[in-house]
């Protein structure tokens, strides 16, 4: 019996690992907006793109093991492994969801890597070994992040008990259905889709409050050039850069069908967003600020996740928005800058660095999927205005719409 693995045996693996990489992407997305733990939700920001990485590095793999049509780049397991990833995704709280998805999930996904790296025939199949080692390494760091999570959420006594009986079942589920591979089995045919309820804002834990009437919002109105301007308007901005985790994610769970390397955008994003919100939370805690000491809104998110076109949603968000955030970093630098703030300074300028690229994101994609749409186009571009036409809230100032492309 051969003890390493053959060109076919790699691609099967290769496209079914891809599979599992996308599905746990997409898990983080679809469940982001309704995690309660701040620290979860950077996490899945950094994990989602993450990986979207491994699934790219795999998606590079496999035409150089001539598996260059389509049918081999993703490759469900098993019926009864998606059926388990389904009852995965609809596990309800912070502890339930981090006990499937690091000890039983990425546990499972991570002994089948280690297994390959060890069957990989050296050095004809170097290049497969190469990119399996930087991701085992990546997901044992996902694991053992999830581990300290799990171990802080589940407390003692009952709670804990439950969570244990919860892996369990999900590892009797998992054996039985031949492993996160389905090996046995025959390729997977069922599908499910993560779809959403109309949202109208947000999960965030008891320390936030928020504003509900967007006429009673006023930070935008402050200055950079004060102590108590900038705690006000860094503490509005962390919570923009959890709404934008949040929103992205969505994008990724709602639309399993726009090309990849859009996906590969937006995950870019939601990983650049969770790194401003702790950026963020750190500069405004320096500043002597905290969580929760103003008021804030969650404006705009409604319009936003609950739009059936992703587009249109990137128009509002990442054109309109965010084209408003860069001017308003721009402004908080000039201050900054006068005020001999160096630390606000620095981090602002790579703030907004990544904000002008997100920018981008909405320009490029809105232009290369609808160019030959007029249609689309026209109804996605107007979809901004339209929103703003509406009640929004005091100090919002919009008057450089999309209109100005
Ligand atoms: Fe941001
Ligand atoms: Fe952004």
């Amino acid at each position: 019996m051969a003890t390493t693995l053959s060109v076919q045996q790699n691609l099967e693996l290769l496209g079914k690992y891809r599979w599992c990489e996308i599905q746990m992407m997409e898990l983080m997305g679809s469940w982001a907006y309704t995690i309660v733990d701040p620290e979860i939700k950077i996490g899945f920001g950094r994990q989602m793109y993450q990986d979207a990485v491994h699934a790219d590095l795999l998606g590079k793999r496999i035409p150089e093991l001539k598996g260059r049509s389509a049918r081999f780049h993703e490759i469900p397991p098993a019926d009864d492994v998606i059926r388990l990833f389904e009852k995965v995704w609809r596990a309800e709280g912070d502890l339930h969801r981090m006990t499937a998805l690091a000890m039983v999930l990425k546990s499972a996904l991570l002994e089948a890597y280690e297994s390959h790296i060890r069957m990989a025939e050296l050095p004809a199949d170097e290049p497969t070994a190469y990119i399996l080692r930087h991701i085992a390494d990546e997901e044992r760091d996902h694991r053992a992040w999830g581990e300290k999570i799990i171990a802080r959420l589940g407390g003692a006594g009952e709670t804990r008990a439950a969570a244990s009986r919860w892996a369990e079942e999900l590892k009797a589920d998992l054996h039985a259905a031949g492993g996160i591979l389905g090996e046995g089995k025959p390729r997977g045919t069922y599908t499910f889709r993560k779809t959403h309820p109309h949202s109208t804002h947000p999960v965030r834990d008891e320390r936030w409050d928020i504003i509900m009437d967007p006429g009673q919002f006023t930070e935008k109105n402050w200055s950079f050039d004060t102590q108590e301007g900038k705690t006000r308007l860094l503490h509005d901005l962390l919570n923009s850069e959890f709404i934008t985790v949040e929103r992205m994610g969505r994008i990724i769970a709602d639309f399993p069908g726009i090309p990849w390397q859009m996906k590969m955008d937006m995950v870019h994003q939601a990983w650049d967003e969770a790194r401003h919100a702790e950026i963020v939370q750190r500069r405004l805690e320096e500043l002597g600020g905290h969580v929760g000491m103003y008021r804030t809104s969650c404006w705009g998110w409604e319009q936003d996740v609950n739009r059936p076109d992703p587009l249109e949603r990137l128009a509002l968000s990442n054109m309109t928005f965010e084209s408003e955030s860069c001017k308003h970093l721009r402004d908080w630098i000039l201050k900054a800058k006068e005020g001999n703030d160096e630390r606000s300074l620095q981090l602002l300028e790579f703030l907004l660095a990544d904000e002008v690229n997100h920018v981008l994101y909405g320009v490029h994609w809105i232009d290369e999927l609808t160019r030959d749409d007029p249609e689309r186009r026209k109804r996605v571009l107007h979809y901004p205005e339209q929103v703003l036409a509406g009640n929004h809230p005091v100090g919002v100032r919009f008057n450089e719409t999309i209109n100005a492309r």
